[in-house]
């Protein structure tokens, strides 16, 4: 199968081509940016021109879509929304008129974390999963949901199938060691907001997930929440709970509980399993362990 991705040059497109190119995929990359590294030629195109995505899906049966604004923090919300819907919107319609048939798409946590701050938690219920309800706080977020209903039509009206990948806080090696440094711990909750429950994920799980879904054949539209338990080190769920979310509705007793995200169904449609952070939280240290711990 021949994929484009879109943000190739980026943080998540990078290792995303190589994971693709290392599992036998024909693999076509662009980027706004040019990247001299990257493992596949960048092929520069600005997806903001509604032009721009023919010549770059031409021969392609499938396109994993990252390139977005990545946040707020680099533009206003005017710019973010609008950039992010026209980009998307741009690809989607010219996936229609190409007649291909397979996105996976980079949505985020934002969209269903809308609660910021002190405030209490908003969450409807824990542990996390697939089915939350869309609840995003800022414009970023709201431009993700909005192409998440724009996949959806696509699929509805089309045949257009697609995941949308509500991707937590994405981090690599380097920032895992500093996850698991104990001296960085109290600086945690600054990574993160309180709803999005100390999740976080490798890039490489996140690369992984993505050559899964290319790989099984999933009908429609759908969301996924691929995240792990991530910052809360040490702290139980237990205590998660009673200092976060004590007026959160629990799904299952707490002391069943054995994290605050439930990505069974993930697993169950498409075998992914993620290397780090499946089976205990990614900031857990290693019994006996000295320094930064190591898995
Ligand atoms: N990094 C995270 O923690 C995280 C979390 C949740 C979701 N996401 C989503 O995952 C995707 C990838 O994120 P990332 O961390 O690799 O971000 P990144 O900024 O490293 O990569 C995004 C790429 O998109 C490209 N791009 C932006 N506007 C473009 C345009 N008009 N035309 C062509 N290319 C354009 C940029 O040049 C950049 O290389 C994004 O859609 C982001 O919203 C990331």
């Amino acid at each position: 199968m021949k994929v484009l991705v879109t943000g190739a040059a980026g943080r998540l497109g990078s290792v995303t081509v190589r994971a693709l190119l290392a599992a036998g995929f024909e693999v076509r990359g662009t980027d706004r940016a040019y990247r001299a590294d990257s493992a596949v030629r960048i092929e520069v195109a600005n997806l903001l021109d509604p032009v721009a995505p023919y010549p770059l899906l031409e021969g392609c049966q499938a396109v994993v879509h990252l390139a977005n604004h990545p946040s707020l923090i680099q533009n206003d919300s005017v710019r973010t929304f609008n950039e992010n819907v026209t980009m998307n919107m741009n690809l989607l319609e010219a996936v229609r008129q190409m007649g291909l048939k397979k996105v996976v798409f980079a949505s985020t946590i934002q969209v269903q974390s809308g609660r910021r701050g002190e405030q209490p938690s908003a969450l409807p219920y824990l542990p996390l999963d697939s089915e939350l309800p869309p609840n995003p706080g800022n414009a970023y977020g709201l431009s993700k949901q909005a192409t998440e209903i724009m996949l959806q039509f696509y699929a509805r009206q089309h045949g257009i199938h697609s995941v949308a990948l509500r991707f937590p806080y994405l981090i690599d090696r380097e920032m895992l060691a500093h996850v698991r440094d104990p001296s960085h711990r109290r600086h945690r909750m600054g990574y993160v907001n309180r709803d999005e429950a100390f999740t976080c994920l490798m890039v490489d799980d996140a690369a992984s997930l993505i050559l899964a879904i290319l790989k099984t054949p999933l009908e429609g539209f759908r969301v996924y929440f691929p995240a792990v338990d991530g910052l809360r080190g040490e702290m139980t769920v237990a205590q998660a709970i009673h200092d976060h979310f004590s007026n959160v509705p629990l799904r299952q007793p707490a002391e069943e509980m054995t994290g605050l995200v439930d990505i069974s169904r993930i697993t169950r449609e498409t075998g992914w399993v993620p290397a780090i952070g499946g089976a205990e939280p990614v900031g857990a240290r290693v019994p006996g362990a000295s320094g930064v711990a190591g898995r």
